[in-house]
């Protein structure tokens, strides 16, 4: 099989390292490997490193300027890993100052996907995952806001798509239906 790259994308608590994890282990059992990885992690450990933040997300706001170099750095280096790799980051990122491309064109041409995928769900879920995750700092923003930002990713998942040819896929994570979305995201990567 050729080596393959997907990256897979959704609002900040829609559960896509959860899907993610349960697709992996699926695939695990059916002996198809891929390595996952996950692209806020490369940031981070730049960021620390530089002495520059102390928790992941503190990354959103800082500046674009800073942002930016963090997110080459982190795509030059995943450009390097062989193998099927599944890329787990975001489509665009809220920042005080406005959306920020999460894979604008310096990055996608380091990593050239085969397939972007979105992680979405209802907005009022997510707001009560977001309530509800006591491990992360997530930014408190009303279910129109959340709305809005699932929105701009289609959009954007578009431009991507005319970018690099290629497929974006739409992956919904429902309350009580975690497998179903394993379950389609295994279908996307075998
Ligand atoms: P990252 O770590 O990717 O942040 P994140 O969006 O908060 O991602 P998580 O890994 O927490 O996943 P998740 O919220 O989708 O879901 P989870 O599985 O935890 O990135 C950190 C930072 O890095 C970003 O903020 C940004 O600054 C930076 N960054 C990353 N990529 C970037 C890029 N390309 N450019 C610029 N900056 C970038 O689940 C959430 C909750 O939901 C859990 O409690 C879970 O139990 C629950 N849940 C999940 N599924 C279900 C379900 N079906 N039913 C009920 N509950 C569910």
């Amino acid at each position: 099989m050729i080596d393959r790259k997907v990256i897979i994308t959704g609002v900040p608590g829609v559960g896509k390292t959860t899907v993610v994890n349960g697709a992996l282990k699926k695939l695990r059992e059916e002996g198809v490997e891929y390595q996952s990885i996950n692209f806020g992690t490369f940031m981070f450990e730049v960021a620390k490193n530089d002495n520059i933040v102390k928790d992941r997300d503190e990354m959103r706001s800082l500046d674009r300027s800073v942002q930016k170099r963090l997110q080459q750095r982190a795509g030059q280096a995943i450009a390097q890993i062989s193998g099927n790799v599944l890329i787990d980051t975001h489509a665009s990122v809220k920042t005080p100052k406005g959306y920020l491309a999460g894979l604008p064109e310096w990055v996608l041409r380091e990593i050239m996907p085969d397939t972007i995928v979105l992680v979405e769900t209802d907005d009022d879920q997510i707001l009560m995952r977001r309530m509800t995750d006591e491990t992360r700092t997530r930014d408190r923003e009303g279910s129109r806001s959340i709305a809005e930002h699932q929105q701009f990713n289609r959009s954007i998942a578009a431009a991507y798509a005319m970018m690099t040819g290629c497929t974006i896929k739409i992956i919904t994570n429902a309350d009580f239906l975690l497998d179903r979305a394993s379950a389609d995201l295994a279908d996307v990567l075998r």
